[in-house]
């Protein structure tokens, strides 16, 4: 009853929801990959800064480049999911902070314009962009398998550049047979949450 969302899309989005190891053949489109950028995209981020990138991995060449990446446990996944996306931080974000944040334009030079401050803050906000993608996949009716185990410095070289840092590689499709272990347990919120 505290909850404005319907039951059914609380299921979808949270409840239900998984992280997929194995896959179906059934693709991904682009259609379906905007649309999830669409909600995604009105996820907060400081300052609107809005420094998530992603590359979608589409070709069997690029994806054989990319599984060599990968640990050893998530070659499998990474080599048969319908669509694999690599998420990053983009460092030179504050570039596009006039247009972002048009009522205060000056953001782009009083707050960012040491490099070490906008990495710091493209690393917290691309991760919370990579949260809200994670949910869109699922808003969309597909499962996601975000992966940080891969060599990190080894897919910024060949995918990236050095404006660029790696967060996370996502599977995305729908999931296949045997496609996640039982539910590991949650925190309660008595564990979690202190009031002062
Ligand atoms: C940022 C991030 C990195 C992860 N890295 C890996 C990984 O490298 N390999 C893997 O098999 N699972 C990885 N996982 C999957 C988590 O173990 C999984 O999402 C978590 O246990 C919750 O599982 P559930 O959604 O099925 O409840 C990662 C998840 C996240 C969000």
């Amino acid at each position: 009853m505290s909850l404005a969302l319907d039951p059914t899309a609380q299921d979808l989005l949270f409840r239900e929801a998984r992280t997929a190891n194995t896959f179906t053949d059934e693709p991904v489109t682009d259609e379906q990959v905007r649309a999830i950028y669409d909600l995604a995209k009105y996820g907060p981020t400081a300052f609107n800064q809005s420094p998530l990138r992603i590359t979608l991995v589409r070709s069997p060449e690029a994806r054989e480049r990319l599984v060599r990446h990968m640990a050893e446990g998530n070659r499998p996944k990474t080599a048969t999911a319908p669509l694999v996306a690599i998420l990053a931080a983009d460092n030179e974000f504050h570039e596009k902070l006039p247009h972002l944040f048009p009522h205060f334009p000056q953001a782009k030079d009083a707050f960012f314009s040491e490099r070490p401050v906008r990495e710091s803050a493209a690393a917290v906000n691309a991760a919370l962009q990579a949260a809200y993608f994670i949910v869109g996949v699922r808003a969309a009716g597909l499962a996601a398998g975000p992966m940080t185990g891969f060599d990190f410095e080894g897919v910024r070289k060949e995918f990236l550049d050095d404006d660029h840092t790696p967060l996370m590689v996502v599977n995305i499709g729908r999931p296949g047979p045997d496609a996640w272990r039982p539910r590991g347990p949650r925190l309660e919120f008595e564990q979690v949450v202190t009031t002062v």
